[in-house]
């Protein structure tokens, strides 16, 4: 049975030059590198300049996806862009990111899961390419997350940072098997009783502010685990795989912690995981597509590569994508 799957033609990704050393963050709040790396694996976060916009880091991923599949801008019918940061409270981001690549036609917009934001804009521009509704599609995941952290608080300002990537999706036939290149599948969740485990203290209808990152950081580490398992377990049992089947684990970059113990869970040795969160913490909705250019740029994932993705962020929302690259 011939149907439709969303191939990667490629992918890209962009970083704020400057680099915060936990070093640093220990000259502002009361914190340590040891204490930041111990916990979370992370020694350093990139951070966009002052005027430099969610849009701008988005547009430099989208044009060096571009490059890198040998496509051009007039090519692409959608983008589909997650966010947790978008420039202004409307329009969406998506359309500056259109315009700047000079698009005059096609469909552009944004998505709002937090660090499950790639994830879920996945999912979407897979269904929208599998039902024919688009033929070649840009994902972007893109954070300022900087623009939304308290820097007095040591329990928040010291997980994040800011950066963007991008997949450029085309639908291409194929067989209907897990042999298939593509989206193999993905899976969503929430549950939006979670709320105040993490969430953001202002918004356009409520303060009127963009307000602050407030999280119970044990509290998120323990569904974290338990929920990306649940999103794992989901792609698997779907496509009747082990985890021996998979090549890279490419997870939401969070925590070293929460990571390893996805490893641990499939089985996976530690150089079968795609791992950034040292060197750009977490940045959200970017971390997948960051980590994705990084894997495929250096030549570690290679066509024909079955690539496990999961994410986890406030909501709480989370997911998984299994794609033969
Ligand atoms: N430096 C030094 N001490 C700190 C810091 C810091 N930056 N932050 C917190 N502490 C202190 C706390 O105040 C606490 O002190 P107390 O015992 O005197 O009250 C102590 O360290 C221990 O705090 P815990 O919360 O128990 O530390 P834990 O081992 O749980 O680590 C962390 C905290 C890193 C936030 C962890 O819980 C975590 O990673 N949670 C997941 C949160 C997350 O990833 N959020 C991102 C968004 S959701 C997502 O992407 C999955």
């Amino acid at each position: 049975m011939t149907i439709l799957r969303s191939q990667v033609l490629g992918c890209g990704a962009y970083l704020p030059s400057r680099i915060v050393t936990n070093a640093e963050l220990a000259e502002r709040v009361e914190t340590s590198d040891a204490w930041i790396t111990q916990r979370t694996g992370i020694r350093q976060r990139h951070i966009a300049a002052e005027g430099e916009l969610t849009s701008d880091l988005s547009l430099r991923a989208a044009e060096s996806a571009l490059r890198n599949a040998g496509i051009e801008a007039g090519e692409v019918d959608l983008i589909v862009l997650a966010t947790t940061t978008p420039d202004e409270t409307f329009p969406a981001t998506a359309t500056r990111v259109q315009a700047g690549l000079g698009m005059t036609r096609g469909m552009a917009f944004d998505i709002q899961a937090v660090c499950s934001g790639f994830v879920y804009a996945l999912a979407v521009a897979d269904n929208f390419l599998r039902v024919g509704q688009a033929r070649t599609a840009l994902v972007i995941g893109a954070e300022t997350f900087s623009r939304i952290l308290n820097w007095e608080d040591r329990n928040t300002c010291v997980l994040f940072g800011d950066g963007a990537g991008a997949l450029l999706l085309r639908a291409a036939a194929g067989d209907g098997g897990s042999h298939d290149r593509g989206v193999l599948s993905t899976h969503l969740f929430s549950d939006g009783r979670h709320h105040d485990q993490l969430y953001v203290d202002g918004g356009p209808s409520s303060t009127g502010t963009a307000g602050h990152v407030r999280m119970e950081g044990r509290e998120v580490f323990r569904h974290a685990v338990v929920k990306l398992a649940e999103a794992v377990d989901a792609a698997i049992g779907q496509n009747g795989i082990t985890g021996a089947d998979i090549d890279w684990l490419v997870p939401h970059q969070a925590n070293r912690r929460i990571i390893d113990s996805m490893g641990n869970r499939l089985h996976l040795p530690p150089e079968k995981i795609v791992l950034t969160v040292d060197r750009h913490a977490n940045t959200s909705a970017a971390s997948i597509p960051l980590a994705l250019a990084e894997a495929a740029g250096d030549g570690r994932i290679q066509p024909g590569h079955l690539v496990l993705m999961e994410a986890m962020g406030g909501g709480f929302t989370w997911g998984s994508a299994l794609v033969r690259w």
